[in-house]
């Protein structure tokens, strides 16, 4: 894992957006793997600014969402799909083809799910998975206890997830109780993986992540077990590390190493392209 620390919320998400620019640059038909929350949306505005400073082409990537409620449409105001409409498609000028998220309204979530799979081993597999954590130390919507090796399934969530999200919603009670997600197997399966956190509120989690045991209990510890990380936060977020001076010495010393691992550019270099072959 690749741990970067930055000054504050902006600058973490302003590397964070060069990070998923430069897959762009690189493979002008990316697969980008996306995350709603507060997380990303300053990461998502400063991609806006580059695409449009640059005039950097959104127009051949594909997009995979992460997760979604059970039971709002697409058209709900605190759908994720219309999160991503507001904070980044929009701005990027994506078409809605370019875009997959599950959908919470479907009649058969099950098959859902395993389409969904299907649609990402379709398109190449995913090159970068933006991630955010959760105060539970969950991604995407995989709760403590979920499987380190799950595929998209439905999710029931967590309490403190359900009460963490509130904010988004009139009150408590509207916020759904389950909702449909990528697995950990899944979002493992990804190229490489871009984790933020920012404020204190997320340093305990974030801590266990880098530095505790993978466990079923903080399934972000499961991305220890991935072979490309980054891991970005601010320095509040970054606080309960006990390693923190020595990350910032290997920062400085990868300073002249590639930012993406070698096998996004060339798949043939791919160690996980067995996995994307069809049966
Ligand atoms: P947040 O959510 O970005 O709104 O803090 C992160 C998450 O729950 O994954």
């Amino acid at each position: 894992m690749f741990v970067k620390i930055e000054r504050n919320y902006d600058a973490m998400s302003l590397k964070a957006a060069q990070i998923v620019a430069e897959v762009v640059r690189a493979k002008p038909n990316a697969v980008l793997g996306l995350a709603t929350g507060s997380t990303p949306v300053g990461m998502y505005q400063a991609l806006i600014r580059i695409a449009k400073d640059e005039g950097l082409d959104f127009s051949q990537v594909t997009t995979f969402n992460l997760d979604e409620y059970e039971g709002l449409s697409a058209g709900h105001p605190q759908s994720y799909h219309a999160f991503m409409w507001e904070n980044l498609f929009e701005g990027l000028g994506l078409r809605e083809e370019q875009t997959n998220l599950l959908d919470g309204m479907a009649k058969d979530l099950a098959a859902e799910c395993s389409e969904f799979e299907e649609k990402i081993r379709d398109a190449g597999g995913i090159d970068i998975q933006v991630l955010g954590i959760g105060g539970d130390g969950h991604i995407a919507f995989n709760e403590p206890g979920s499987s380190l090796a799950g595929r998209t399934t439905v999710v029931a969530l967590h309490p403190q997830t359900i009460a963490d999200n509130a904010r988004f919603f009139d009150n408590e009670k509207e916020v759904p109780r389950r909702a449909l997600s990528m697995g950990i197997g899944t979002i493992l399966d990804a190229r490489s993986c871009l984790i933020l956190a920012g404020g204190k509120g997320k340093a305990k989690p974030w801590a266990k992540m880098i530095e505790g045991p993978m466990c079923s209990q903080v399934p972000a510890s499961a991305l220890q077990m991935h072979p490309w990380v980054i891991a970005i936060s601010d320095k509040a977020a970054a606080s309960k590390l006990s390693n923190r001076k020595y990350y910032k010495h290997v920062d400085r010393e990868r300073a002249d190493q590639p930012v993406l691992p070698p096998w996004i550019e060339q798949p043939q270099l791919d160690p996980r392209r067995q996995a994307f072959a069809k049966v």
